[in-house]
């Protein structure tokens, strides 16, 4: 969970460096789980910055997540070769199937659902990703197997 003092040393640790604020990024999600709500007012006070400038960057990147993960990610590719393949519907369907849209987790927090762009595995596109395993040549019979996979 969040802790202003956890955050408030992890700004102090990078604060001097070239570029501080990914890094900082980076740091709370690996600590935190997520960037909170509370992390933006809290960066762009220690370093100086308005509050619109810490949260374009925090919506700027995808990794980011506002909330923490649900036990599983699943992460369908909506780059270019993935969407001449068909990525769209591929995620319509795990949309219905799972309950919630692109960016979102289940109610009980088994999966959050994700896009990405480019898993560089466009030769066998559409692709995926989940829990960092890629997954190349989705079709719909594939994607009901990770679904459930993730499921159980
Ligand atoms: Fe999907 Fe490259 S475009 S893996």
């Amino acid at each position: 969970p969040w802790n202003v003092d956890r955050a408030s040393a992890i700004i102090a640790e990078f604060r001097d460096r070239e570029g501080p604020m990914l890094p900082i990024l980076h740091a709370f999600q690996d600590t935190f789980g997520c960037i909170p709500e509370d992390a933006a007012p809290l960066i762009a006070d220690k370093l100086n910055l308005s509050r619109a400038e810490v949260h374009g960057v925090i919506t700027f990147y995808h990794d980011f997540r506002r909330k923490p993960a649900g036990q599983h990610v699943l992460k369908v590719c909506r780059a270019e070769a993935c969407q001449s393949m068909g990525c769209d519907a591929l995620i319509a369907r795990a949309e219905t199937k799972l309950g919630v849209s692109l960016g979102e987790t289940t109610a009980d927090g088994r999966v959050t659902f994700e896009s990405v762009y480019c898993l560089g595995l466009c030769a066998t596109a559409p692709s995926a990703m989940l829990d960092g395993r890629v997954v190349g040549r989705l079709n719909e019979r594939r994607i009901d197997a990770l679904l459930a996979e993730v499921q159980r």
